[in-house]
């Protein structure tokens, strides 16, 4: 028996081990058929099945932590400030050029640098400018054990739990003889959707969006949370080495070593023969610049071989074997001609500036956000000014400048609203942010379908099967314009809808119906007010006990409960406040909707807790006590268990305090019973 234990000891932690590495190997196998490949192979939930186990084993056996877990993808500690980093060989910059001249130039002064005959044709290497932000890492025995940022080219900031988040970057190098060390130089970049999508969320959160994909990923690599980086879908391409130790001859070669490894790099990288291809080769990717799935700048001519590079050399900042080609900035001057209010789904209101129509490198643009009153104050916008726009990764373009010598004086300024442009409900700032919303969530056209989707959600009304799908149905068929309205639905009304059944029907009617009864503190925060989560919905339920007296709330009272700070108690009074809101509650009850409290739960300071009563109290009688309890929502019952929390014991206690002590029960006075009631 005694070896079999022994046994057991050893043979656990092998089991375990061998576990996390498979699984480590599966998820790094499942990231690049997804990430890179764009062919997963397998569903999220089974990623994520697999994600968690080897997160629980870590989590249970942090020795099996590898430096090259999946499991770090997601993101450490924060730290309190980045290191620095001095890099064994200088980041470099490169020359611009920015027109074809200057790129034939630039073959003209390699040329005579090298002393080429006329008849040598140069081979060069053409790859996009990325526009994100450089990075080195450094990979010892095929780990990546450091990254870090450019800097100022000699000294850069230590990122690398921050660079394990991102997904196309290997924790591991794969393939065949890897080198010692190897120090891989690249750009990091947050692709157009995914910047569309942060700017879109960081508007409707109140927060500044970014002016451009560049600006995205450094403001992204600069997080001190990694968790923070890991929801932002940034990428690698790598472009260049630092140290390595490698018998490639070229540029392409050494790309494709680079890729071998399993490294990003660039698919629209080409080798060209000469100079004249290379501005082809440039012209071709200006034009194509608007199909590519991320920002890019330019274009990077590199002399193909590496040992004619090391020929040319560098001069102090850049090197004589590359140039940066540009292209011409995707700007244009045109007028505002109109300034209107845009309310998103989230009640966010945004101002959209309509534009004299302008050709900006291929489109037409008539319109350009100007993202709230603050940037529209920085860069003192007016209706009828002429103004530059420019086109910097989004679809919609931005107003970068407004050209104020040429104004009239005629020019208007547009001042920040206070009442919402579709639903006429009050329009407001919060202190702090840089968004105006519109009030009236509730009977919001825009706001319509977000807040039908969250009054239905799991932790809210809880309406199994009313998801986004028939919501939006609902929505485009006139049949609900408020939430009230779902409570009027019937069966011919779903009837309506593609590939529905009558059982679907009677089960989605009946979902609807059971929810009139869900429980207060769902339905207030069902309601969506702003800043009111679970928690805060469940605080008040419990402290008001009613709808209609959440209702008439002061903010004094509210603010006076814990956890309900001046902002939220606003946020609770403008939603109240919104006659249209009001308007929807009233037809709200009206169709039947009546939350339920459970009596014992309101005011809540004993809530979960269980009291026995033994012997005779002095002063409170035995139901007069049993009220006291029920009424700060906690439970009396007649027998003593390991469940019960206090026995209140008066006198001539009998066998009920003996059990009390013997299960280590806690033992109340009458007196310290009263006390506990009272704080
Ligand atoms: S090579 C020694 N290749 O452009 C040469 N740079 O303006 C170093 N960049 O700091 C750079 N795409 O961040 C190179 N395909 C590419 C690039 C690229 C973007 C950035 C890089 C560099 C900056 C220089």
């Amino acid at each position: 028996m005694q070896q079999l234990s022994l046994l057991d000891s050893v043979v656990i932690p092998d089991t375990a081990q061998l576990r996390a590495a498979e699984l480590r190997q599966q998820l790094e196998y499942h990231n690049r058929c997804y990430y890179e490949l764009d062919a997963p192979e397998i569903s999220d939930a089974e990623y994520d099945a697999l994600f968690r186990e080897l997160q629980a084993i870590e989590a249970e056996r942090p020795d099996l932590l590898a430096p090259d877990s999946p499991t770090l993808r997601v993101g450490g500690k924060a730290q309190p400030r980045f290191s620095q980093v001095r890099h064994r060989l200088p980041m470099l910059s490169l020359e611009n050029a920015l027109q074809e001249e200057e790129i034939r130039g630039f073959e003209q002064r390699v040329r005579s640098l090298l002393a080429l005959p006329d008849d040598v044709v140069v081979d060069y290497q053409c790859e996009p400018k990325m526009d994100g932000l450089a990075m080195e890492l450094v990979y010892q025995d095929g780990l990546l054990v450091q990254a870090s940022t450019r800097g100022d080219g000699e000294v850069g900031e230590e990122v690398t739990a921050n660079i394990r988040t991102v997904r196309n970057v290997p924790l591991r190098l794969s393939g065949e003889q890897l080198p010692g060390l190897l120090e891989v130089r690249g750009e990091v970049y947050l692709p157009l959707a995914a910047f569309q999508q942060l700017n879109q969320q960081r508007e409707e959160e109140g927060e500044p969006p970014f002016a451009n994909p560049r600006n995205a990923a450094a403001g992204s690599i600069r997080q001190l949370d990694p968790a923070v980086v890991a929801r932002r879908p940034l990428a690698m391409v790598c472009y260049g080495v630092g140290m390595i130790e490698t018998e490639v001859r070229t540029q392409t070669e050494l790309m494709a070593q680079l890729a071998g490894w399993g490294l990003p790099v660039s698919d629209q990288a080409r080798q060209v023969c000469g100079i004249e291809d290379a501005v082809a080769c440039f012209l071709d990717l200006q034009e194509r610049r608007d199909s590519l799935q991320y920002e890019i700048d330019g274009m990077v001519i590199k002399v193909d071989d590496l040992r004619l590079q090391q020929e040319l050399g560098e001069k102090s900042r850049s090197p004589r074997w590359a140039i940066a080609c540009k292209f011409p900035p995707r700007q244009a001057t045109t007028w505002i001609n109109e300034i209107i209010l845009s309310v998103g789904r989230t009640g966010v209101i945004t101002p959209v500036a309509n534009l004299e129509p302008v050709e900006l490198s291929g489109v037409t643009v008539s319109r350009a956000t100007l993202h709230n009153w603050d940037e529209m104050r920085r860069k003192d916008i007016r209706v009828g000014d002429r103004v530059i726009v420019e086109r910097a990764g989004d679809v919609i373009p931005a107003v970068v400048k407004v050209l104020l010598d040429q104004r009239s004086g005629a020019e208007q300024e547009l001042p920040e609203p206070d009442l919402c442009p579709v639903c006429g409900s009050r329009a407001a700032r919060e202190p702090g942010e840089v968004a105006v919303r519109c009030q009236g969530g509730l009977a919001c056209p825009p706001q319509l379908a977000e807040s039908i989707i969250h009054f239905a959600s799991r932790d809210a009304m809880d309406i199994d099967g009313l998801g986004s799908k028939y919501i939006e149905q609902l929505i485009s068929l006139g049949l609900v314009k408020d939430i009230a309205d779902l409570y009027r639905l019937t069966r011919d009304d779903f009837m309506q809808f593609e590939r529905m059944g009558d059982k679907l029907a009677e089960n989605l009617l009946a979902a609807i119906a059971a929810s009139k009864q869900q429980e207060l503190a769902r339905f207030i925060f069902a309601l969506g007010i702003r800043h009111v989560g679970e928690r805060t919905a469940k605080t008040l339920a419990e402290r008001f006990g009613s709808i209609d007296n959440l209702q008439a709330a002061t903010l004094e009272e509210l603010t006076s409960i814990r956890d309900v700070g001046p902002t939220v108690a606003i946020s609770i009074r403008s939603f109240f406040d919104a006659l249209a809101n009001q308007a929807v509650l009233q037809r709200l009850k009206e169709a039947g909707v009546a939350p339920t409290v459970e009596e014992k739960r309101v005011g809540g300071r004993l809530t979960g807790l269980t009291f026995v009563f033994t012997g005779t109290l002095a002063h409170l009688g035995r139901d007069e006590a049993k009220k006291l309890v029920e009424s700060e929502g906690g439970n009396v019952t007649g027998s003593v268990s390991k469940k019960t929390d206090y026995v209140v014991a008066g006198t001539e206690a009998g066998s009920k305090l003996e059990k009390a002590r013997a299960l280590g029960v806690k033992v109340l006075s009458e007196d310290e019973f009263v006390t506990l009631l009272a704080t």
